[in-house]
């Protein structure tokens, strides 16, 4: 092996899920997609042995059960799948939130021709780990919550587009395909049913923005990942131009646990509207990072407490609650709300986005942290639309020389301004993600920003 190569594989070691430090833990609360995992049972047999692919064969009519009184139909219908995943208050892992129930509502389901389903794995949002896990120790799941899905949506072919640089988890991905093929859980005439469904793994290409819908679908077409103009929706011009529904992979993790508990048992796991468990990615200034599944609602301080509580028993400055494109929200309002879409979003001023938790403690200075978080957005601008190419530039340079003490007065009002002009601006929502931390930042510590322009000193300097 060349020099290169031992450190190309030192680098892919150093980032491969081992789950030791992320999933494999007893700090987690009620779980049910990390539930039992040890990183040796993700095997077909050992999904089994934890109830695995009985939601599928529930639904399917194969488990033994009379047919229901009054349709006469065994098993379930696809609108009562559809139902129960809408009464459950499940909303899409992926970022926005959305319900994932009104959202398979809308897939045509009498379009004749060809109909997609695709499963989000891209997750590369700064901060989330969280479905590399699930892939690497519990793949078995996502397949079974996707084949119910393809079946609720009258779909036969699906995706997983995995990320790139997540070798790992996409070859045991396919691994865990091979052993449901041969199962008889995914193929032609699913366990004797006349329903069909094939589902492929797909390996991404790395970058960040093919985790944005439209992007995902023109990479997963052979195309370079640029996001498209919506609408059209997928639901109606998806993959190869078919309705194609796509959702994120902890989405369809979580699919299996309703059918087999109904949808009012998985809303009353977490608050109204906010049902479920969810998968924190705890990162940053805490003792124990790792991946956290906890009820929706679960207050922040219990998080952060599972986590090991800030690092060095020192002071918690200021957390970003959901993947970096979500904005900052200072330590003290931070420590009064609860884990779900609604108390982050309403209180908070924020989004609970893909749950990647970002710590920072009181040695963190706000204007290094936004310096790393605009160079992202600038490099990872897919370069489509010129308030995103243009502005992601110009927010890192100005943040950029502020760090080093080169920022003028003036460039308070033109940081707020320049963000301003990129939001609801541009094609797909990265323009969005890399303006409101910026906001954000400013918002909540203007201080820090205008000693650095006056003193050309950090407030924090005595700790770094
Ligand atoms: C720039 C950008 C990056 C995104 N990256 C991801 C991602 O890595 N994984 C993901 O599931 N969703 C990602 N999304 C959200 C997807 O576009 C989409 O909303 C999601 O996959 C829908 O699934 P859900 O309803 O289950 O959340 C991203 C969105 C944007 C704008
Ligand atoms: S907002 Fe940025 S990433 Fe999205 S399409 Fe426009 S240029 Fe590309």
């Amino acid at each position: 092996m060349s020099h290169s190569n031992t450190q190309a594989q030192a680098l892919i070691e150093r980032f491969a899920a081992t789950g030791q430090e992320t999933c494999f833990h007893d700090r987690h609360i009620n779980p049910q997609i990390y539930a039992g995992l040890n990183g040796a049972n993700w095997r077909l047999k050992d999904y089994e042995a934890r109830g695995g692919y009985a939601a599928l064969r529930q639904m399917l009519g194969r488990d033994g059960a009379a047919p229901n009184a009054q349709t006469g139909v065994v098993g379930m219908t696809q609108d009562e799948v559809i139902a129960a995943v809408k009464a459950s208050g499940l909303r899409g892992r992926g970022g926005a939130g959305f319900p994932t129930g009104l959202k398979w509502s809308f897939m045509p389901r009498q379009f004749p021709g060809q109909k997609y389903l695709v499963c989000n794995s891209d997750e590369g949002e700064p901060g989330t780990c969280k479905d590399r896990d699930i892939l690497m120790f519990n793949p078995h799941v996502v397949i079974e919550g996707m084949a119910i899905a393809a079946y609720a949506m009258g779909i036969s072919v699906g995706y997983n587009y995995i990320h790139g640089e997540i070798f790992g988890a996409y070859e045991r991905f396919e691994e865990a395909l091979e052993e449901a093929r041969a199962a008889g859980f995914l193929g032609k005439g699913i366990m004797g049913s006349q329903f069909d469904f094939q589902l492929y793994a797909f390996h991404g290409f790395g970058a960040y923005i093919c985790g944005e819908e439209t992007a995902l679908l023109e990479s997963l077409e052979g195309k370079k990942g640029q996001p498209r103009f919506k609408p059209p929706f997928p639901a109606s011009f998806g993959l190869y131009g078919k309705p194609t529904t796509i959702n994120n992979t902890e989405t369809f993790a979580a699919v299996p646990w309703i059918i087999r508990n109904g949808g009012q048992a998985y809303l009353e796991c977490g608050k109204p509207n906010n049902g479920g468990t969810k998968i924190f990615s705890v990162s940053g200034d805490v003792e124990r990072p790792g991946n956290y599944e906890v009820p929706m609602g679960t207050p922040f301080a219990k998080l952060l407490e599972l986590a090991g509580g800030v690092r060095g028993g020192r002071q918690l400055k200021a957390v970003i609650p959901g993947g970096s494109s979500s904005p900052v929200i200072p330590g003290d309002l931070m420590m009064t709300l609860t884990m779900d879409y609604d108390s982050i979003a309403k209180e908070g001023g924020s989004m609970l986005g893909s749950g990647a938790v970002i710590v920072m403690d009181e040695t963190r200075c706000m204007v290094k942290s936004l310096q790393r978080l605009s160079y992202f957005y600038m490099h990872e601008s897919c370069g489509q639309c010129t308030p995103c190419r243009e502005g992601t530039g110009w927010l890192w340079r100005m943040v950029d020389r502020i760090e080093r003490g080169e920022g003028k007065p003036s460039d308070m009002a033109l940081l707020d301004n320049v963000a301003e002009n990129i939001m609801g601006r541009t094609i797909c929502a990265l323009g969005d993600a890399a303006a409101m931390p910026v906001r954000a930042m400013v918002k909540h510590f203007r201080h820090e920003f205008e000693h650095h322009i006056e003193h050309k000193k950090c407030v924090v300097a005595p700790y770094v």
